[in-house]
């Protein structure tokens, strides 16, 4: 695992965006996996940047989000989709049949088919080049919130409590929190073959530690991540605060830039 730790939030976002640009350039048809929440805001803005001043071209690229709310349609303001749309979507050149965000609004006698098939689709088009992750408040990747196996695929999953608090502050109220989703597994995640996990705020550094440099456990799905061969994980240093390795962690990036070498 390759562990970044930079200033801020913003250098976080700009260390991300380099690596999604880095990718893009070498591969213009690249398939990313995307995650929605406060933390990839500010690499998306990023890569808005960089389509803008830069010509960096979407045109090609292929993405997959990771998860969405059961029960909201894609044009509701709190959908997933209606996040993608308004944060990224709409401000680059990517075409929207290349955009996947799970249907919120699929019947629940045809889920099971509908997971199996986005799956499908991912491989169909060679599968995940990279998968970038935000990390829940209790340690989940995508939606699959503590319990859910490191073998997990595409499905429909109950939210945790934590995980409703913490999303409570987008709607006007609780109740308004949708008690289901769809997401990802664990094991569809681990099949990307690069992953970028984001962190910031000293909200996170517990369980960032805890997924870094805990046990591999269903209770912190993150916490799989171990198992993957080619995962950077970025982090802000409030978010790194917990971290019992820091100092290796920042002598190896520093070590790997001087030979210009990608050290996971
Ligand atoms: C969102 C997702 C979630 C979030 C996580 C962190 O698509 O899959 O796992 O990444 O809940 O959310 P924020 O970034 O809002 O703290």
């Amino acid at each position: 695992m390759r562990v970044i730790i930079v200033k801020n939030y913003e250098e976080m976002s700009k260390e991300a965006g380099k690596l999604v640009k880095e990718l893009i350039i070498k591969k213009s048809n690249c398939i990313l996996g995307l995650a929605t929440g406060s933390t990839p805001i500010g690499l998306y803005k990023e890569l808005i940047r960089m389509h803008k001043e830069e010509g960096l071209d979407f045109s090609k690229v292929i993405t997959f989000n990771l998860d969405e709310y059961y029960g909201l349609s894609g044009d509701h303001p709190q959908s997933y989709r209606y996040f993608m749309d308004t944060n990224l979507f709409n401000e680059i050149n990517i075409k929207k049949e290349n955009t996947h965000v799970p249907d919120g609004k699929i019947p629940i006698d045809e889920i099971e088919e509908y997971c199996k098939k986005y799956e499908e689709m991912i491989k169909n088009l060679g599968g995940i080049d990279l998968q970038i992750l935000g990390i829940g408040g209790d340690g989940h990747i995508g939606f699959n919130e503590p319990g859910s196996s490191i073998y997990s695929r595409t499905r429909l999953v109950a939210l945790d409590e934590q995980t409703i608090k913490d999303n409570s502050r987008f709607f006007e109220k609780i109740e308004d929190v949708p008690k289901f989703a769809l997401t990802m597994g664990v094991g569809t995640i681990l099949e990307a073959r690069e992953i970028i996990l984001l962190a910031n705020g000293s909200k996170k550094a517990e369980v960032v530690a805890k997924a870094i440099e805990g046990p591999i456990t269903s209770q912190i799905t993150a916490s799989a991540l171990q198992l993957h061969p080619k995962v950077t994980v970025i982090l802000d240093e409030e978010a790194s605060s917990h971290l019992r390795r820091k100092e290796y962690y920042k002598f190896a990036y520093e070590a790997e830039k001087k030979i210009n070498f990608r050290i996971f």
